[in-house]
């Protein structure tokens, strides 16, 4: 077997929660919370090590988190987007992975299709990193629970509810919070159901970790007594086309405002992954209103990235 056959065997990726035990996830959302409270380690532990950014879609939060993290760590990054790749005239994803793994140290993608992203991880000797597929977001996944670590007592107890559409934001959350024992109710309309093979992994994580997590379609039932109250847009990057078919089918509804908010605990956070569609999945006074913690979500990202990044170059301790 080849050395860079058997790096390919020994990388560990980072394409959903599928493989992780929560013990490594809570050790990266422990460090992700040290950081954002004490800064980023002076030793630089990035320092000499490079991270290739491959985007199919648009991104400011992810794109930006990363770089941002990986510079405060002391290495340095490259934005790669699709079509400026040999990739965008239909070189193999299988030949741009092997290529890329001699140049970097790990290659973070934001792709459509989960496929992609499986078939970057299985030529890869660097771990890759999912940074949105149609399928998962687990990097949200990670700021979502770090902040509600940061706003709970007791994040165990605390109920997480998702309503709207049953999407990548809601397939990783419901892995996560399977994982690591959360409590988490999701409501969406009966045809834009999460992932069923995903609900079905994490109710069996979830048996092991104390996990309760329900699905309905009825959002009052969801927020009824909730913690936290998330929701993403409705519609996703690349569904421009389904956009009226789908406003029909969730609004009004599945969208949050405050009448909805009213069925969760009277100190409730509000909670989105961003960007927002105002007048649809959220009202403005919900999401720029006193309980939404948006911004701090969206901080979280950059600090749960650098943690992560650490962790698959075995550089967290
Ligand atoms: N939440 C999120 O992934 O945002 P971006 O699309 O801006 O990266
Ligand atoms: N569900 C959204 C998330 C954006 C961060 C999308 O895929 O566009």
């Amino acid at each position: 077997m080849g050395e860079a056959r058997r790096d390919m065997q020994r990388v560990k990726h980072f394409l959903d929660y599928d493989g992780y035990t929560a013990r490594e996830i809570n050790k990266i959302l422990k460090a992700a919370l040290l950081f954002r409270k004490r800064g980023y380690p002076a030793s630089k532990p990035l320092r000499n090590k490079v991270v290739a950014l491959i985007f199919q879609k648009p991104s400011t939060r992810t794109r930006v988190s990363f770089q941002s993290a990986i510079a405060r760590l002391g290495g340095d990054s490259m934005y790669l987007g699709w079509s400026e790749l040999q990739l965008g005239r239909g070189e193999p994803v299988s030949d741009t992975s092997r290529v890329l793994a001699r140049y970097v140290d790990a290659v973070v993608a934001r792709v459509f299709q989960h496929s992609m992203v499986e078939e970057l991880a299985a030529h890869s000797a660097v771990p890759v990193i999912n940074a949105l597929s149609d399928k998962h977001h687990p990097c949200q996944a990670l700021a979502d629970i770090m902040t509600v670590m940061q706003y709970s007592k007791k994040p165990s107890r605390s109920k997480i509810a998702f309503v709207g559409d049953g999407n990548n934001v809601c397939n990783s959350l419901i892995q996560i919070c399977g994982l690591l024992g959360l409590r988490l109710s999701v409501a969406t309309p009966p045809s834009y159901k999460p992932d069923s093979e995903t609900v079905s992994k994490a109710l069996k994580w979830a048996e092991e970790s104390g996990a309760e997590i329900t699905l309905t379609d009825d959002p009052a039932e969801a927020v009824a007594e909730a913690d936290f109250v998330y929701t993403d847009v409705f519609v996703s990057m690349g569904q421009e086309e389904e956009r009226e078919k789908k406003l029909r089918e969730f609004l009004p509804k599945y969208q949050v405002n405050a009448e909805l908010m009213k069925h969760a605990k009277p100190d409730a956070k509000f909670m989105h992954c961003m960007p927002m569609h105002l007048g649809e999945e959220v009202t403005a006074n919900v999401a720029y209103g006193p309980s939404s913690i948006i911004y701090d979500q969206a901080e979280n990202r950059m600090h749960t990235e650098a943690a992560l990044l650490l962790f698959l170059m075995g550089r967290l301790r």
